[in-house]
């Protein structure tokens, strides 16, 4: 079948991360939101479903806020997923921790890190931000609050994720590389994908959640970046939001998601502000970035999204209510080799 110039644009701009909303003039040039409905993006292939899980909420003129925690709730209950959430692997001690925030564009904001045995940490994050006088939570606190909060308790570890641990221990070799290809291959060190997910409602707010649990095998106690605000997620309703996924150390140094969102506040697109803070990760450690993967997506107040990565691989889900290729994965560019649509 002959692909017609609009469709042929159409998916050029969606390989380019660089479609925004569809927009509609009203006088004097304001761009309405609550016409297009709003807008969801989320890491990874996974991020489908998320977004799928966002979607209703949006779509009834709900807040970016729970349409966000929605998708990340989805996310950590999802039986597939090695890297966040219930079925996610362990530590190095065979114990299970998840990170998660989340932050809304007014500034409001809250994580736990290093949680055990509470299947929603993007909720308990949650209560953080609406419930106390905190921002960040960890560890057994962490999980206290939560069970005060109503939150069960429930051992999470999987057998699969036991058996892939067990099977980690005959080496115990640690060593954190680049996500190239990423698996869902049991044992499979390198799978460190967070679920990012940001989102922009009709009423022009936005909101970002992040949910991991973390790297495989990372040191007990290890908190990574998805907890930290500015460093796995950041939210700005005068400007955007961003959030990461990769290996977190990096994030965290180079407070990476307030520098994409710093950077749109200069006047970058989205795709413009995720590679300049995917230069800065390179610029800081150059030798380390060749083999860790770091990634970066981000939405402007517009409804334009971008992303960037330091190595090919890296996908993200889009989600809106215009038909058609908009529910695709997006390959986003990256500093050493180009973007590949899985
Ligand atoms: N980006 C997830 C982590 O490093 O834990």
């Amino acid at each position: 079948m002959m692909t017609s110039r609009r469709q042929f644009l159409q998916s050029s701009l969606l390989a380019t991360g660089a479609l925004a909303l569809p927009r509609t003039m009203l006088a004097g040039g304001t761009v309405s939101r609550r016409a297009a409905g709003g807008r969801v993006v989320s890491t990874w292939d996974f991020g489908v479903g998320a977004n799928a899980a966002a979607w209703p909420v949006l779509a009834r003129n709900g807040a970016a806020l729970d349409a966000v925690e929605a998708g990340a709730r989805w996310a950590e209950s999802d039986l597939c997923n090695s890297t966040v959430g219930h079925c996610g692997y362990p530590d190095r001690d065979g114990v299970l921790t998840l990170d998660a925030s989340i932050m809304n564009g007014d500034g409001s904001c809250g994580g736990v890190g290093a949680i055990e045995d509470i299947e929603h940490p993007v909720s308990v994050a949650r209560a953080v931000m609406e419930k106390t006088p905190h921002v960040l939570l960890v560890a057994h606190g962490a999980q206290e609050f939560a069970i005060s909060q109503g939150f069960a308790k429930k051992p999470l570890l999987t057998d699969e994720a036991r058996k892939a641990w067990r099977e980690w221990l005959k080496t115990s070799e640690y060593k954190p590389k680049m996500n190239v290809e990423r698996t869902r291959i049991p044992g499979d060190e390198h799978n460190h994908d967070t679920l990012g997910i940001l989102a922009l409602d009709a009423h022009g707010k936005l909101a970002g959640a992040c949910t991991t649990s973390g790297m495989a095998w990372k040191m007990h106690g290890r908190v990574g970046d998805s907890p930290i605000i500015g460093a796995g997620l950041y939210a700005d309703n005068e400007i955007g939001a961003a959030t990461a996924s990769g290996v977190g150390e990096e994030m965290i140094r180079n407070s990476a998601s307030f520098l994409v969102v710093e950077l749109m506040r200069q006047g970058r697109t989205p795709r413009e502000a995720c590679r300049g803070a995917i230069e800065r990760v390179v610029q800081k450690r150059p030798a380390a970035s060749k083999n860790l993967q770091v990634c970066f997506l981000a939405i402007n107040r517009h409804g334009e999204v971008g992303a960037y990565a330091l190595h090919p691989g890296f996908v993200y889900a889009m989600h809106d209510a215009t038909p058609g290729p908009h529910d695709k994965l997006i390959a986003a560019e990256s500093i050493y080799g180009g973007g590949v649509v899985r």
